[in-house]
């Protein structure tokens, strides 16, 4: 092993220490967060006057579990760069693992974004994650050990086991899953991301659009609860912490997306509360199969992969040449303008065809779209040496 490895292996071990053990720096981010609110209420007492503070206490109820910061809410803070994925154990005995796809997630989140934390809430102990990170896959290694200090942090979460204390069981790990997001969310504030969620680009005009939750549809009309973006308290996830336990009903939507569709689409009447995005800006694709094979199959064929030079995604910033350079390079190609996360899902009802896996050949060969939204991530990975140009593992 050569020297180089073995120190950057030493920094990998350090930083992951550093980011299981954080509960002491938390509590002095938090007295610090109370401080300084102290200190703004204090200025500008005005503010108390308009402020959701004053009137949650009678009509809106701050999230359950105690889970809003010291201090409760402020009305007029951006959302912040905070980003939380939720990895929990499917089962006893299994092993953290993050696929070449949840780390392209994290990763373009943590270029896109420049969060100041990505949090993975995560109910695998401290000893399974030492030894994912030092002996998983490759790609999970690298998103335990290879961002720099202190960004990613494991936080330990304990999954409810029920939806209500003596309600129904949450068998399922997704289940126990749209929980654990909605009260992170709900708590610190941020960007909430399945580990399918590529960020195609900046979402800074949406963290600071004025409004305290910004959601997206799906295909299907409701909206999407695998990606979305609250100011700590908002409204929309502390409603949706106070009743998805009584929605629950043990199958997939009645807790989730349909209760976030109705609730999103009441809250849109409130001034500054939630703005609804269309679906090209959270979720373009959807998990019917002509929409999944449309976004993973590769076009086969010698001269169908698409080149850089002729292509719809070109990435320049100024309106007039955006306009004037949008001939597709293949007639497949879809157009991501308006996409800021592209969740990709899979298709629900069996394998897609012409796809074997997202890896990084697959990625550069540029023969799907998956591929070309992935493909400038990738290509800036393999320039900061984050991605290995010849790692093939899924
Ligand atoms: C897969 O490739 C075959 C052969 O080129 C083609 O006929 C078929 O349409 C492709 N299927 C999809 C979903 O791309
Ligand atoms: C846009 O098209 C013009 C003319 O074809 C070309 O010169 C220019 O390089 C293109 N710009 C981009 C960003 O692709």
């Amino acid at each position: 092993m050569s020297t180089h490895t073995a120190s950057r292996q030493h920094d990998a071990s350090t930083s992951l220490r550093r980011a299981c053990r954080q509960w002491p720096s938390r509590k002095v981010v938090l007295t610090s967060v109370f401080l300084m609110l102290l200190l703004l209420l204090y200025r500008n007492s005005t503010y108390l006057g308009t402020n959701r503070l004053v009137s949650s206490s009678s009509s809106s109820p701050p999230p359950p579990s105690a889970s809003s910061p010291p201090g409760g809410p402020s009305s007029t803070e951006d959302i912040p760069p905070i980003v939380h994925l939720v990895q929990l154990k499917p089962a006893e005995g299994a092993e953290l693992h993050f696929s070449f796809q949840a780390f392209l997630c994290v990763y373009s989140a943590f270029l896109h974004i420049r969060p100041r934390t990505i949090f993975i809430h995560t109910d695998f102990d401290e000893g399974e994650i030492q030894a994912a990170a030092e002996h998983g896959s490759p790609w999970t290694r690298k998103v335990l050990t290879a961002f720099p200090a202190g960004v990613v942090r494991l936080n330990p979460v304990t999954a409810p086991a029920e939806a209500s204390p003596g309600g129904l069981p949450l068998q399922r790990v997704e289940h126990r899953s749209d929980f654990v997001r909605m009260a992170q969310v709900a708590r610190h504030g941020g960007v909430y991301l399945d580990a399918d969620v590529l960020t195609l680009r900046s979402p800074a005009s949406l963290l600071r659009a004025g409004f305290r939750a910004v959601v997206g549809r799906q295909g299907d009309g409701h909206v999407n609860n695998g990606c979305f973006l609250a100011a700590p308290g908002a409204a929309l996830v502390a409603l949706m912490v106070r009743d998805m336990p009584a929605a629950f009903t043990g199958e997939w939507q009645q807790h989730s997306i349909a209760l976030l569709t109705p609730l999103a689409e009441r809250l849109a009447y409130v001034p500054g509360e939630v703005l609804i995005m269309d679906a090209q800006a959270f979720a373009p694709t959807g998990w019917w199969d002509e929409s999944a094979f449309a976004l993973y199959a590769e076009a086969q064929g010698d001269d169908e992969a698409v080149g850089t030079v002729q292509q719809v995604n070109v990435d320049t910033l100024d309106p007039f040449e955006r306009w004037d350079n949008r001939t597709r390079g293949r007639d497949w190609e879809m157009d991501f303008s308006g996409t800021y996360f592209l969740h990709a899902f899979k298709a629900m009802w069996g394998p897609v065809p012409n796809f074997s896996g997202i890896n990084v050949p697959y990625v550069l060969r540029r023969r799907s779209n998956y591929a070309l939204a992935a493909w400038p991530i990738v290509m800036q990975g393999i320039k900061d040496g984050m991605i290995d140009e010849a790692e093939d593992s899924l």
